[in-house]
């Protein structure tokens, strides 16, 4: 690990102008430069360098950061790369490192363990588009299907015949443990016993899933005839996560610029038709509901995105987890549209049957976010009487509170109170209370941020927090539903890991504290993990085994005494203070007292 002073001075030293000029055309404009965001297609400059403070900030996508962020960001780097880089380019030395050997090697070895991986999988799937081209059956089956050899070829298609050792021509080695952690074959049996093992895909239509970077990171397999599962997908491992990639979006990447959109299907085979039949910007997620990351992800590469979905009760509910997923990225530069397809269609049989032009004339019918948002609050409420209404916003109140300030969210505030027959401004009373009248009587008061709830915690107790749980994974479970939610929505970067954590924790169950570092360190996508991480090497010491939980639970505590901190004034900022409020504002202090007994009972102190 790099020495932060080092961190510091390389950053002193380095010109944020210079570094980003490399890449983009930047023309001065007052104190800053500006040019064309090179992280999302733009026509227009929103993308703006400060020297003074040396950071760079786009206004169209919110991309932010320094200049090691920058490198990170633009060339895919990991934190580290992007310190030697850098240094590199500003003719300084970076430090041999202060951690252990111990620690570097863990470091190297887990990333030794990505590129192993996705050589694995990469020579698996060359194995198999081998396969295809032997395969008559395997061949017939795609034409059938509509695609021709140049696209399968761009999509790498391949075929895993039927045999259950078919893997082995290709490793010779076919008990090597890299096999089974790529997900390529089953291992059954406990260690030390006589263990079964086989290739998790046989007789199936392969289509790989590739990183941005274009290495192969996965697979979905396809039977060709009827059967079950219809599709399989190789496990979640540290350089698969599906919570995280788009299959296609490296395929993708030069059509999103071209095209200025990306649309967002739901199946593979949707993703490659679409291409066939002259919709390269299609990219789709794996057989998971659409989250945020994903959005975040694409937001990189475009500005406009068109999610697309079959007509029926599972596209009206993947509908919603998009627009869920969308909403904190809805700024006033984006369009996000949702396009829903006749119950018995997804886009591939759409295409085929009624034509490309057909289809575009739904793109471009597509319904706007706002009139998304609209028809969600409206759900199963009757506008017609006054409880309707009421209903209607409650329902919508979370919603538009995850939108990102901005002239859209003004204008959806308008368009709900039309829809709930109040005025605009009686509207926003309702909402933001007295809070938002006080800061209207003095602008310069900070806002809150917009989007998540956000929850400030002493960042020392909060690092503390994430590094007792990257030591033992396995405490997540030991915490409540509660403060599994509370910490989730803390700022970032803890927020982030939390969340993330309780994805991996949620797919995989415990992982070693390398694994979680190395995928920390390494994860170019999660920006802000890179970095906590790094801050990380500073706590070495851990506290023993049985402290740890309790140490947990008292950051949780903290937490929450946080939140209800500032529920409490939001509380009693609403005057008059109706009986209800009365009633929440008890409760909320009667559990804050609760806590600050429980925390001062505690010897522990995490943190300081
Ligand atoms: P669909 O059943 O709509 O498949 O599942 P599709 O992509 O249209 O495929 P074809 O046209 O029947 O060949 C959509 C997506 O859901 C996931 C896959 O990612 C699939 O592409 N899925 C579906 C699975 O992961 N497993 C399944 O058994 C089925
Ligand atoms: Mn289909």
């Amino acid at each position: 690990m790099i020495p932060q002073p080092f961190i510091q001075d390389l950053l002193a030293r380095a010109d944020i102008a210079d570094i980003v000029g490399r890449h983009v055309t930047l023309k001065k404009a007052g104190i800053n430069l500006k040019g064309l965001c090179p992280f999302h297609g733009e026509k227009s400059p929103s993308f703006t360098v400060s020297p003074t403070r040396q950071t760079y900030h786009c206004f169209g996508c919110g991309v932010h950061g320094n200049a090691i962020g920058f490198l990170m960001e633009h060339a895919g780097m990991g934190f580290t790369d992007a310190v030697r880089d850098l240094a590199q380019q500003v003719g300084m030395t970076v430090p041999e490192d202060d951690s252990t050997a111990e620690e570097r090697e863990q470091a190297r070895a887990a990333k030794e363990r990505h590129a192993t991986l996705s050589e694995v999988l990469s020579r698996a799937g060359e194995h198999w588009r081998g396969q295809l081209k032997a395969s008559e059956r395997a061949v017939a089956y795609l034409k059938r299907r509509g695609l021709t050899g140049e696209i399968a070829a761009r999509f790498g298609l391949g075929y895993a015949p039927e045999g259950w050792r078919g893997l082995a021509s290709v490793f010779p080695r076919y008990d090597d443990p890299l096999l089974a952690e790529s997900g390529l074959v089953i291992v059954q049996g406990e260690d030390g016993e006589e263990q079964k093992r086989y290739d998790r895909f046989r007789d199936r239509i392969m289509f790989p899933i590739r990183s941005v970077q274009g290495e192969v990171i996965g697979f979905g397999g396809r039977v060709l005839d009827a059967g079950e599962p219809k599709y399989l997908n190789s496990p979640e491992t540290p350089v698969f996560v599906k919570g995280r990639e788009l299959y296609g979006l490296f395929e993708a990447r030069q059509a999103l610029r071209e095209r200025g959109y990306a649309l967002v299907v739901e199946g593979y085979m949707d993703v490659v038709a679409l291409a066939q039949l002259g919709f390269p910007n299609a990219v789709a997620t794996l057989g998971t509901a659409c989250g945020e990351e994903h959005v975040r992800k694409l937001l990189r590469f475009t500005d406009r995105i068109v999610f697309s979905f079959d007509g029926d009760t599972a596209g009206r509910r993947a509908a919603g987890r998009a627009l869920e997923a969308a909403l904190p990225h809805a700024s006033d530069t984006r369009s996000i549209a949702f396009l829903f397809l006749p119950a018995e269609h997804d886009p591939d049989s759409y295409v085929r049957e009624q034509g490309a032009e057909a289809f575009e004339v739904c793109v471009q019918q597509a319904v706007p976010l706002s009139r998304q948002l609209l028809e969600a609050a409206r759900e199963a409420c009757d506008l017609t009487t006054a409880e309707g209404r009421a209903r209607m916003l409650a329902q919508a109140k979370p919603m538009w509170s995850a939108l990102p300030e901005g002239a859209l969210r003004r204008q959806i505030l308008s368009e709900l109170a039309r829809a709930g027959a109040l005025e605009p401004a009686e509207l926003e009373g309702l909402w933001l209370g007295s809070a938002a009248a006080a800061r209207r009587a003095s602008p310069v008061a900070p806002r809150p941020p917009s989007g998540r709830r956000s929850l400030r915690a002493a960042t020392s107790s909060l690092d503390r927090g994430v590094w007792l749980l990257v030591q033992r994974c396995d405490l997540w479970e030991r915490l409540d539903a509660g403060s599994h939610e509370l910490l989730c929505e803390v700022l970032d970067p803890h927020g982030t890991f939390f969340r993330w954590l309780d994805r991996r924790f949620h797919d995989e169950g415990p992982l070693s504290p390398q694994t979680l570092l190395g995928e920390m360190l390494d994860g170019g996508e999660a920006l802000g993990l890179a970095t906590l991480a790094q801050r990380l090497g500073t706590l070495h010491e851990i506290a023993a085994g049985e402290h740890a939980e309790a140490e947990l639970r008292v950051i949780a505590d903290r937490v929450r005494l946080d939140a209800l901190g500032r529920d409490l004034e939001t509380l009693i900022a609403d005057q008059p203070i109706s009986p209800q409020a009365m009633e929440s504002i008890r409760r909320t202090r009667a559990e804050a007292d609760e806590i600050k007994n429980r925390l001062a009972r505690t010897t522990l102190t995490p943190g300081t």
